[in-house]
């Protein structure tokens, strides 16, 4: 099958800019209480389910943090240098590369699905089929985590990222409603949603959604 070109730009940008990422990002220990809160809230969703893939895991950081919590966790995305730096600092964990769009995971094998600010570069006409995905993947009464930037739809194009490092990558902040939209039509059922506003270092409005397949 033809690879979607956004997919190439993803790549080669996160290719370039991983290491100053992993040097820069905080790992979750570093977030603020309520990001450390939903992640040890869908920790406890997500145990007694089964293994649980996060997608677009960039360095690993809350791949491993995930797996202190006790969720059996193995990490996907989509460059190989992101994947290198996360098999690096966590030789204990499995990363692999490969893009939410076509999932190397069998129909119903996994417990719960973590997307960490890992969608918003996927144009919004192909979020269909990366949702379609996970609904694909996830066994009946598992959980999607979705956490991320939202926004009044803009579309941004940054030059530069993480210090300056040249990206060609795009960002698409959409409106909560219409990511909960997406899921709902992607057979997933939203149960909950937050939206956070901008405070502290972070300059842009953020959302979480948990949403369930489904059964079970
Ligand atoms: C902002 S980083 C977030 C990384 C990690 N989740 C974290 O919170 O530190 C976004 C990551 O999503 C990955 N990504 C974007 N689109 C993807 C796709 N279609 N499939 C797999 N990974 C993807 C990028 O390669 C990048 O590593």
């Amino acid at each position: 099958m033809t690879e979607p070109p956004h997919l190439a730009a993803i790549r080669e940008s996160y290719d370039t800019v991983a290491d100053a990422y992993a040097r820069r990002v905080p790992a979750p220990a570093g977030l603020d209480p309520v990001s450390r809160a939903m992640l040890a809230a869908f920790a406890e969703l997500v145990r007694p389910l089964g293994p649980v893939a996060d997608l677009g895991c960039g360095p690993g950081k809350v791949t491993a943090h995930l797996a202190a919590l006790g969720v059996q966790v193995f990490g996907v995305d989509l460059s190989p240098r992101m994947v290198a730096l996360a098999r690096a600092a966590h030789p204990e964990l499995r990363f692999t590369a490969g893009s939410m769009t076509a999932l190397d995971i069998a129909t119903g094998e996994l417990g719960g699905v973590l997307a960490y600010y890992s969608t918003h570069h996927t144009p919004p006409r192909h979020l269909p089929a990366v949702f379609a995905e996970i609904h694909r993947t996830l066994a009946p009464g598992g959980v999607l985590m979705l956490a991320g930037h939202v926004g009044e739809g803009e579309h941004l194009r940054p030059a530069g990222a993480y210090g300056g490092h040249p990206v060609s990558y795009e960002s698409y902040l959409l409106p909560p409603d219409r990511i909960a939209g997406l899921l709902a039509e992607a057979g997933l059922e939203v149960r909950t949603r937050m939206v956070r506003e901008p405070e502290g270092t972070s300059t842009r409005r953020s959302g979480t959604f948990l949403a369930y397949r489904p059964g079970g």
